[in-house]
């Protein structure tokens, strides 16, 4: 006997996560296979947004729909919801696929396991969609319309991915008291000092990318202007040359450079206040994954103006040890991980000789980015500032939260700095347990192993030995007194 086909289910969810997700609840709750479903992609978020798979009485036959879409909402995360705005057509199928895995395929631990291929393209699809919003956030230029009865205010920008929905309410926050509309090729968001509203977007090809850019903007971006942060090498390397035809800082960053030790003194007085990393931190209690994703975008000082990545912590998250560096340098920039360049090298192998493995300790640094100035083609390590070092420990103070280890290896002075303040010196403390009011671990200074490869040749081997005699001590239980 011929066996019957399964029904082929084809959804469209025009672009709406939320429809996605109703449209899941429905599926799941009918038990219904990834493979039979064809999930429609089409261009725009507006408009009616799809063909439900349960008719209404069979919808309202399963009460628990709001909850079952919370659920689904809830284990795809952050990642889920970015993903759904990735211009990839397959996102939809690899949505569902990991939901019903988490559901019915009971794999409960799928997105914890980060050699599964599924798990793999929602972290990199997610990386995508969260670098596109940083650069939306940061390159969005608005014009004047000229002849509008009210001050309406457009902007153009040309997104890699559908971001304008996940993004919008961003610029409801910054631009609240304007009227605007921002169009991207997608989808154009409009808002009128009260509500939000999405519709087509424009085709790249209509819109005339050589407008003047009018008073509006000149006067905002003197006002935000911060010439401590202008890095015009960064920006152009950054930033694809398709987003310079929007950009009129040009004409004015000569005007008001000139104006510039005044400003930088008044910024540096201001910073000493700034919120630094707090603005982009995720929920108290998200896993550590889902912190280190965060900390992508963090703009909490300026370091991440020049730095190619964030370089998070690395290790197991119920490490019992945790060493803190100072700072990523140039290879760990390159890599998005922690020592990995010549001091990573010399670390290893005092961990080796210290009879510890790398694998089983969480590695961070006190700043997350690499702080330094380019000298020809190279890039010269520059040590972090008090300000920078506070600005990045929210980021800190949650890993070591997460992590709670029982023994905390401080890598040199700055790792001190963060955890005990400016005040705090390597000389004084090193060979000292230490505790820490906030802190469960018990907390073991040494110095950095960099600091092995400045010295001089004829005193490297004694430091070496006693550093790792130092790692040895701190991670052995101290001896009953
Ligand atoms: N030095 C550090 O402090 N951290 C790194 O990640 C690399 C070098
Ligand atoms: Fe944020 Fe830290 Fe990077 Fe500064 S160094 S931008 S605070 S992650």
């Amino acid at each position: 006997m011929p066996v019957p086909a399964s029904p082929i289910h084809l959804l469209d969810p025009k672009a709406s996560y939320d429809a996605f997700l109703t449209l899941s609840a429905s599926l799941l709750l009918a038990r219904t296979p990834p493979d039979a479903i064809e999930w429609n992609d089409s261009e725009s978020g507006a408009g009616s947004l799809f063909d439900p798979t349960l008719t209404p009485d069979e919808l309202a036959s399963f009460p628990r729909i709001d909850e079952h879409t919370s659920r689904i909402t809830e284990r795809l995360g952050r990642r889920g919801k970015l993903v759904a705005h990735h211009a990839d057509p397959d996102r939809w199928d690899l949505l569902y696929r990991i939901a019903y895995r988490l559901s019915h395929g009971r794999e409960r631990d799928l997105l914890n396991d980060i050699l599964d291929p599924d798990t793999r393209k929602l972290e990199t699809l997610s990386h995508h969609v969260s670098r596109d919003m940083h650069k939306m956030k940061a390159f969005v230029r608005f014009q004047r319309v000229r002849d509008a009865e009210d001050e309406q205010y457009v902007a153009w920008h040309r997104p890699d991915h559908r971001i304008m929905r996940l993004i919008a309410p961003f610029f409801v926050g910054r631009f609240g008291a304007m009227r605007w509309t921002i169009f991207t090729p997608h989808e154009s968001a409009t808002w009128d000092g009260q509500s939000l509203t999405f519709a087509e977007g424009i085709p790249a090809d209509q819109v005339n990318e050589h407008d003047q850019v009018e008073e509006l903007w000149k006067t905002y971006y003197a006002n935000i202007f911060n010439p401590a942060r202008i890095k015009i090498n960064a920006m152009v390397k950054e930033m694809p040359k398709r987003y310079w035809a929007t950009l009129p800082e040009a004409q004015i960053i000569e005007d008001l450079l000139q104006d510039a030790p005044a400003r930088v003194r008044r910024m540096i007085e201001a910073q000493s206040t700034s919120a630094g990393a707090t603005p982009f931190l995720p929920p108290r209690d998200v896993p550590l994954t889902v912190l280190a994703e965060e900390a992508q975008a963090c703009a909490g000082c300026p370091i991440s103006e020049m730095a190619t990545n964030t370089v998070f912590g690395e290790g197991p998250p119920n490490a019992r040890i945790m060493l803190i560096g100072e700072q990523p340098g140039d290879e760990e920039d390159r890599a998005a991980r922690p020592f990995v360049g010549p001091a990573g090298q010399l670390l290893n192998h005092a961990l080796t000789a210290a009879n510890l493995s790398r694998e089983d300790l969480y590695i961070t640094n006190a700043v997350k980015h690499f702080k330094y100035i380019p000298k020809g083609s190279t890039r010269l390590h520059r040590r972090a500032n008090p300000s920078e070092i506070r600005a990045c420990k929210p980021w800190l103070d949650r890993e070591i939260e997460s992590i709670d280890p029982d023994t905390i290896i401080l890598l040199g002075a700055t790792a001190g700095q963060s955890i005990f303040g400016a005040g705090y010196r390597l000389h004084q403390s090193r060979g000292h347990r230490l505790t820490h009011p906030n802190i469960r671990a018990t907390i073991y200074p040494t110095i950095h192993p960099a600091k092995i490869l400045r010295a001089p040749k004829h005193e490297q081997p004694q430091m070496l030995e006693d550093f790792i005699q130092d790692l040895r001590t701190a991670t052995q239980s101290p001896s009953p007194s």
